[in-house]
């Protein structure tokens, strides 16, 4: 059966792209496979593990979940997006600094999400960035750490001065 494809237009860590997709793609399987964002995790592929989160148009969502027809016109963000010309940015540096990452597999879609969480509330708490991270599962961690993490990211307001 042909696929029916939707030529789309969007703006990915910076750059302007045009694509045509089949309009039954996923916007993580088109970043994994036509872009090569692989930071971006497959786990769940049904909304419930965070493994997939990016940002579109500054809101965190679950790429596994959204259409890649519905990018068009939009402006996404992975963890590949987040590299300052320095390199690592703050929140994954946090993260390295207390030891907050053990496989890694969930932690592109974690620091997504607490990199939301700080930059929506820069006085975030440790039970909101708690209750921020719930949809983002972790096997390994415990959580304990990445709450660490996070909330030395809060207080020293690093966050607010990405280059
Ligand atoms: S892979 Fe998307 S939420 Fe789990
Ligand atoms: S560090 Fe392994 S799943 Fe989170």
């Amino acid at each position: 059966m042909m696929s029916v494809e939707t030529e789309i237009r969007f703006k990915l860590n910076g750059r302007e792209l045009g694509l045509k997709v089949p309009v039954t793609m996923k916007t993580l399987t088109m970043l994994r496979d036509k872009f090569g964002m692989t930071g971006t995790k497959y786990a769940c592929g049904e909304g419930e593990c965070g493994a997939c989160t990016v940002k579109v148009d500054g809101q965190t969502v679950n790429s596994c979940l959204m259409y890649a027809v519905d990018c068009d016109g939009r402006e996404l963000v992975t963890i590949e997006g987040l590299h300052t010309p320095q390199g690592l940015h703050p929140m994954q540096q946090a993260f390295v600094d207390h030891g907050a990452i053990q496989c890694g597999f969930c932690m592109p879609g974690m620091i997504m999400q607490a990199d939301y969480l700080v930059e929506n509330n820069p006085a975030l708490t440790r039970e909101e960035a708690q209750r921020g991270l719930e949809g983002n599962l972790c096997r390994c961690t415990g959580y304990t750490k990445v709450l660490d993490a996070v909330q030395a990211m809060v207080e020293t307001k690093k966050c607010c001065g990405r280059a």
